[in-house]
């Protein structure tokens, strides 16, 4: 939600800004902006609504007068609709300061008022120009820009990340933090701010990250952080795992065809060095203490989205292995029905982002409440991590299609080793058991692979299926979240109708929905978990199918019973009966992706979304 570069140093400024926010667009791309302090003093600014070839296009027209400290912004809309006017960076102090935003000031309309008082006055709607006006009041005031920041952030309430530059400060970048991510890039006479390390990763390696409700101040040979408060804040250094290059589309169509074929690396890497002599052992969750987690006696698992969905499919394993009741809450529903929480319910967040707003206040209104965290997160050092007590981070690279793909699946692996690790502390499954199970779990890399195979056949799949209204999908057991992904995919990414449904839910509703040539997906479960419940879907394939559904099952490889009744099937090879659905989501993703290709569409920045939701 909103992308944000800052840049201090010798390098093309401008050259460095784009990049960061090309590689941040997923973040949002309603519209762009820069602005470039010059050498002569001067603020060079360009912004343009629509996505940042925009915002370049313009820039080639009217170049701006080159500069080596400079700041730039993607933008999700959230006050005041995309437009030029609208774009950040807005200015203050006479269109001496720069400043953009990230994130929501609740408290602007107040200060507004107070501020068309002095005789100021507002072109744009939005939020940002309230804030950069009042930098640019106070500043004027105090003629210190980080000390003007310091005062103007106790000022607001909400959500923001805010970076300003002033042509009195020519090589200077102030910021400000609060609810909303930044991250700083440590160079060589240079460094940089980002929402998150994509923004700079290209150029340096060392990153720090910026604690909540402090104020950073950047120079090319200097980086000072403070509090709110004005006291002095160390910073501490961390090395970035990811490779700039696993950023990059490299020879991919789109980065989510890229993401799909990095499933089998990311289910890999989440559990490499995490089976220790045959059976699951996450150090992480060494360091809560065995007697934490034996002592916990109820587990909520919250989170959004797709990530709610892989918390469903963990649901399911950790409550069978583990044997402890867990269930599974919406991050934005949980903090807000007042639930039981006593020092031995573990609260597990699982956030691709580390940043979604929603899940972080579940996480710190959790913590309040007396609960254990875990949270399972994709970015090193993003702040659902920060406020946990412990971090089991997902290892699927950075995910840039807006819409999640490996990080789903690495979610999935993260909770099958969380859910394995408190069965090895609490000894509910016998070793043998633990062993096969931790055995079965590696071997997962390598059927992902295999499923990729499928890929044609269901982009053909998809072809047929394009002018298609509606997509339902049927599951049950750990194959219902996975309807409810497969469903979720279609919808985001190729705008069709599609419902994923309890296939025991059928006869209490939604099978009144079905109607002649209507395309319904089946995930078929293993008849090796539960012969019931297997036997059960296939009635249920053949209770659509006698009105008139087209059936596309996916079945693990050597289901006869499903042959008969399902126009299309698309095999999985054998894993676990806990372990497919990491198997049986990837045709669906391989699917929505296709079909939004086949219309045209953009599958990696979808209509409306922002990857990183850092607003409720
Ligand atoms: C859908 C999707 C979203 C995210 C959700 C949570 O494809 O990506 O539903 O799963 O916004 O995001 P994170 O995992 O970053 O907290």
């Amino acid at each position: 939600m909103c992308g944000i570069v800052g840049y201090v140093g010798q390098q093309d400024t401008l050259a460095v800004l784009l990049g960061g926010l090309k590689r941040q667009e997923y973040r949002g791309y309603d519209s762009a902006g820069v602005a470039i302090l010059t050498d002569g003093g001067m603020l060079e600014t360009a912004k343009k609504a629509g996505k940042l070839q925009a915002l370049v296009d313009l820039l080639q027209a009217q170049p701006l007068v080159p500069g080596h400290t400079g700041i730039g912004h993607t933008r999700w809309a959230t006050h005041g609709g995309p437009t030029d006017v609208n774009a950040h960076p807005h200015l203050g102090d006479e269109g001496k300061l720069a400043l953009i935003h990230n994130g929501i000031i609740e408290n602007f309309a107040e200060i507004k008022v107070e501020l068309l008082a002095k005789g100021y006055e507002f072109e744009s709607e939005t939020d940002t120009a309230v804030a950069a006006v009042l930098l640019g009041d106070v500043y004027r005031e105090v003629g210190d820009l980080r000390e003007a920041m310091r005062l103007v952030v106790n000022r607001l309430e909400g959500a923001f990340t805010l970076l300003a530059v002033h042509t009195d400060a020519p090589h200077l970048i102030v910021a400000a933090r609060h609810n909303s991510p930044l991250v700083i890039g440590l160079g060589d006479g240079e460094n940089f701010l980002g929402s998150d390390v994509a923004a700079f990763v290209e150029y340096t390696k060392r990153a720090a990250a910026v604690g909540q409700n402090q104020v950073v101040a950047i120079t090319p040979n200097s980086v000072e952080v403070i509090g709110f408060d004005g006291t002095p804040v160390s910073i501490e250094e961390y090395e970035i795992a990811w490779d700039a290059s696993a950023s990059d589309k490299g020879g991919w169509s789109s980065f989510m065809a890229k993401e799909i074929t990095e499933n089998p690396d990311a289910v890999a890497n989440t559990v490499r060095g995490r089976v220790v002599d045959g059976l699951v052992q996450v150090p992480e969750l060494t360091e809560l203490g065995d007697d934490v987690l034996n002592g916990i006696n109820r587990i909520i698992l919250v989170a959004c989205g797709t990530a709610s969905y892989a918390g469903m499919v963990g649901a399911y394993a950790i409550e069978q292995w583990a044997r402890i009741p867990v269930e599974v809450q919406l991050s934005h529903e949980f903090r807000y029905r007042d639930p039981v929480i006593t020092p031995e319910t573990l609260v597990i967040s699982i956030s691709q982002s580390g940043e979604t707003m929603d899940t972080l206040m579940a996480v710190k209104y959790a913590r309040e409440q007396g609960a254990r965290t875990i949270s399972v997160c994709n970015t090193q050092g993003a702040t659902i991590p920060r406020e946990s007590d412990a971090v089991v981070y997902t290892h699927a690279g950075p995910e840039v299609a807006v819409a999640s793909t490996k990080a789903f699946v690495a979610q999935i692996t993260a909770l099958y080793l969380i859910g394995l690790h408190i069965a090895h502390s609490k000894k509910t499954v016998d070793e043998k058991e633990l062993r096969r199970l931790a055995t079965d779990l590696q071997a997962l890399p390598a059927k992902v692979t295999k499923v990729l195979e499928t890929g044609e056949k269901i982009a053909q799949l998809a072809k047929w299926m394009s002018d298609t209204p509606s997509v339902l999908f049927l599951g049950r057991h750990v194959g219902y979240p996975i309807a409810l992904e497969g469903a979720l995919k279609l919808k985001e990414l190729a705008y069709i109708h599609a419902e994923g449904f309890a296939a025991g839910e059928l006869k209490h509703g939604p099978i009144a929905l079905i109607d002649h040539g209507q395309p319904v997906f089946v995930i078929v479960p293993s008849p090796r978990g539960s012969a019931l419940i297997h036997s059960k879907v296939v009635s249920n394939i053949q209770e659509i199918r006698a009105r008139g559904a087209r059936v596309i099952a996916i079945a693990e490889q050597g289901d006869a019973a499903v042959l008969p009744y399902a126009d299309e099937v698309i095999q999985i090879p054998l894993a676990d009966p806990m372990f497919e659905p990491i198997l049986a989501v990837v045709p669906l993703q391989i699917f929505a992706m296709e079909l939004a290709d086949a219309k045209g569409l953009d599958v990696d920045q979808p209509r409306n979304l922002a990857k990183s939701v850092t607003v409720e």
